[in-house]
C-alpha cells in the first residue's frame, strides 16, 4: 500500500465494521468510512475519515473514489436482521445484492480491485456435518443467507472475468466488545442473544427469553459458535494482506470452532454479571438451525489467523463492560 492510499470501509459505522476500522487505523492504515447512519453509529467512527452517505447513492461513492486513492474496499454494509429478511425479502435483496453489485461495477470501472466481504455462516443453512467447513454445501434458508451467498457467486464470476480480488470471510457468531471498550455492539432494535441477555442483567428487560428447549443438543437449547469482534478484525486485515500481498480470491470461515449452549452463555453470563437473569423459555425461533459451528482451520494455516479472545468468558466480559458504557 502506498502511503497515501486510502482503505474504504463501507458500513464502518457498524459493530463489525467499527471494530475493524480501529484495528485497520492501529496498524497504520488511512481509512474513510462509508455509512448512511441508518442503523451505524457516528459515534462509533473514532479512526480516520468519515463520510455519509448511502451505498444506493452512486454518485457519492464515485465522489469518494474521485477524491482519494483507495486501494482496497471492505463491505459491512448489510442488512443483518435475519426475521426481516422473511418477512421483506426486497430490502434485502435491494440492499444486500443490487447495491454490492452496484459497489462492485463502480469498483471495476475505477479499477479498484482489492474486495473483503463479510459473508456469513447463514450461507450453509442447516449443515450436514460439524464442524462445517468452507466447502460445505450452500443451502440458505432465508433471504439474508441467500443474497450473502449470491454476493459469493457474483464475486466469484467477477475475479474470474474483471481481474478483482476478494477474500469473502464467513463469520459465525460476532459477539464481544472492542476491549479497551472504545467501541461495541450497539444496534436499535436488538435481536442477538449477548446483548439482550446483558439488557436483562442491567433491567432494560425483565427477561430473556430462551427460543427452543426441545433441540437434539445436550440442553435442548441451540448451540452457536462465538467469535470475538476484535478476532474477527484481525483476520480482516490478514485477509487485507492476502490480497495486497498478491494471494488468490479465497473464502474463510471465522469461528472458534467451540460451541456453545444458549443456557451456557446464560449461566457464564449470570456469574459474568453478578446480576439475576430470569429466563423464560419459549417456542423455537423460525429458521434457527440446531448446531452451527465453524472449521477455521483454512484461516488459521493460510493466513495465520489466531483468535486470542476465544473464551466465552472474555468474550461475554468484554460485551458487558461495553454494555455498561452504553447504558
Ligand atoms: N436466542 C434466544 N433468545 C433470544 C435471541 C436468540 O434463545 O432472545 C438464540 C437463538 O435462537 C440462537 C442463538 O440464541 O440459537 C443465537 O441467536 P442470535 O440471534 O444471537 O444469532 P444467530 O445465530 O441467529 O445469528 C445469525 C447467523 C449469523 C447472522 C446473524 C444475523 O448465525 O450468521 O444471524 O444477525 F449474521
Amino acid at each position: 500500500m502506498k502511503s497515501d492510499d486510502y482503505i474504504l470501509v463501507v458500513g464502518g459505522a457498524g459493530y463489525i465494521g467499527s471494530h475493524i476500522n480501529k484495528e485497520l487505523f492501529k496498524k497504520g492504515y488511512n481509512t474513510i468510512v462509508f455509512d448512511n447512519l441508518v442503523y451505524g453509529h457516528k459515534e462509533l467512527v473514532k479512526w480516520g475519515n468519515f463520510v455519509q452517505g448511502d451505498l444506493k447513492n452512486l454518485d457519492q461513492i464515485k465522489k469518494v473514489f474521485d477524491s482519494y486513492s483507495i486501494s482496497s474496499v471492505m463491505h459491512f454494509a448489510a442488512y443483518a436482521y435475519v426475521g426481516e429478511s422473511v418477512k421483506n425479502p426486497e430490502k434485502y435483496y435491494t440492499n444486500n445484492v443490487v447495491n454490492t453489485l452496484n459497489l462492485l461495477n463502480l469498483m471495476n470501472a475505477c479499477n479498484i480491485k482489492n474486495f473483503i466481504f463479510s459473508s456469513s455462516c447463514a450461507t450453509y443453512g442447516t449443515p450436514e456435518k460439524i464442524p462445517i467447513p468452507e466447502d460445505h454445501p450452500q443451502n440458505p434458508i432465508n433471504p439474508y443467507g441467500r443474497g450473502k451467498l449470491m454476493v459469493e457467486q457474483i464475486l466469484d464470476d467477477y475475479s474470474r472475468a474483471y481481474n478483482m480480488k476478494y477474500v469473502s470471510l464467513r463469520y459465525f457468531n460476532a459477539a464481544g466488545a472492542d476491549p479497551d471498550i472504545e467501541t461495541g455492539e450497539w444496534h436499535d432494535p436488538e435481536t442477538h442473544l449477548i446483548p439482550l441477555i446483558l439488557d436483562t442483567a442491567i433491567g432494560k428487560r425483565d427477561s430473556i427469553s430462551v427460543f427452543g428447549t426441545d433441540y437434539n443438543t445436550k440442553d435442548g437449547t441451540c448451540i452457536r459458535d462465538y467469535i470475538h469482534v476484535t478476532d474477527l478484525a484481525q483476520a480482516h486485515i490478514l485477509a487485507l494482506e492476502h490480497l495486497t500481498g498478491g494471494g488468490n480470491s479465497e473464502i474463510f470461515n471465522l469461528g472458534n470452532g467451540n460451541g456453545h449452549s444458549v443456557m451456557e452463555v446464560i449461566e457464564t453470563a449470570k456469574k459474568i454479571t453478578g446480576k439475576q437473569i430470569d429466563v423464560i423459555n419459549t417456542e423455537r425461533r423460525e429458521g434457527d438451525p440446531p448446531e452451527l459451528i465453524g472449521s477455521s482451520m483454512k484461516a488459521k494455516t493460510m493466513l495465520g489467523w489466531k483468535p486470542i479472545h476465544d473464551s466465552l468468558e472474555t468474550i461475554i466480559e468484554t460485551a458487558w463492560q461495553w454494555h455498561r458504557k452504553l447504558y
